[in-house]
């Protein structure tokens, strides 16, 4: 596995938060913090990237994650590199390395890399210069590191804390980087109860999400809950005989508003979006009063300025 560390402590790599220190999450979060605004109120802008060029490379689609990348790049002050990959020379035939050591060529100093493949940001990082970073935006199934502080930052902000929280992921954990992402950083903050609650075929294997309750009705899952983390069927990672039919999926395991009153009253619903609406989860819940779903887009932003910049200070020190 790559070091995400330097020998001196500070972050070089984001691929994953498995076995990072509850002290480095805690730290993201709080920097993080310091970049949220109110709605109304104009972004922050820094100068803390100057001269420092991010690339953002994804092989799957992305609106959130993109966009929020390279707007937090340019509020830090950094240029910025959108490679188109499907209009670059890998369709050529030009391997992932070459790619990555020509834009290295042009001084790109942080490597922002989606990909449907597990180990591509480990095999990126683990070629590219001593000065450059990698920054997993979405690896496989594996990892979405961001969305995991992301998500953590929401839930702080709405519940004030991690002790004592039950929090429910309910849907198709199997295929998802984000339910991965999630409990990881849950775990280590501190969250009292971690709920897996998913249908029997798109359960994980039972050798993963340690420590986790798991539930195979969403009624029982999210009883009592403070935090519903819906997830997207990811389609894209499932043969067609397996994608499940929307309208009975919805029956058994969507997010209506009856369902939602079975979690505490002060729930709050989140979902990494993109949504599908009346599968995962009715309109009226996405877009109710107990709904985080637009924070999470907003402290996206936040989040990955506070990675950037926590990754090129660490650089400096
Ligand atoms: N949540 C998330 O990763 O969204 P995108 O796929 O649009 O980036």
């Amino acid at each position: 596995m790559t070091q995400q560390t330097r020998p001196n402590g500070t972050l070089r790599h984001l691929l994953t938060l498995e076995g990072m220190s509850k002290q480095q999450l805690e730290a993201l979060l709080s920097r993080a913090q310091k970049f949220v605004k109110v709605p109304g109120e104009p972004p922050t802008h820094k100068r803390s990237l100057t001269g420092v060029t991010v690339a953002n490379m994804f092989t799957e689609p992305s609106t959130r994650t993109r966009v929020s990348f390279e707007l937090a790049a340019k509020r830090l002050g950094a240029d910025v590199v959108n490679l188109e990959m499907q209009l670059s020379s890998r369709v050529k035939g030009e391997s992932m390395l070459d790619t990555i050591y020509t834009l290295e060529a042009c001084h790109v100093d942080v490597f922002v890399v989606r990909d449907a493949e597990a180990g591509v940001p480990g095999m990126v990082a683990s070629n590219v210069q001593p000065h450059v970073c990698v920054l997993s935006a979405g690896e496989a199934h594996v990892a979405h590191p961001t969305q995991g502080l992301l998500d953590s930052l929401t839930i702080l902000q709405a519940k004030k804390k991690f002790d004592g929280l039950v929090v429910a992921i309910v849907g198709d954990v199997k295929h998802s980087r984000v339910a991965r992402s999630a409990w990881h950083a849950l775990a280590t903050l501190g969250a009292a109860e971690i709920r897996i609650v998913s249908p029997r075929g798109l359960a994980p294997e039972a050798s993963e999400f340690a420590g986790c309750e798991r539930h195979t009705s969403i009624d029982t899952g999210i009883a009592g809950a403070d935090v519903i983390m819906m997830l997207r069927i990811q389609k894209e990672r499932m043969a067609t005989a397996a994608i499940p039919d929307a309208d009975r999926y919805f029956a058994k395991f969507g997010l209506s508003s009856e369902r939602l009153a079975k979690a505490k009253p002060d729930a709050i619903v989140m979902h990494p979006q993109p949504m599908n609406r009346g599968i995962e989860i009715a309109s009226d819940v996405a877009d109710g009063p107990q709904s985080v779903i637009r924070n999470q887009v907003s402290n996206g932003v936040a989040v990955r300025m506070a990675v950037l910049e926590a990754v090129i200070e660490g650089r400096q020190s």
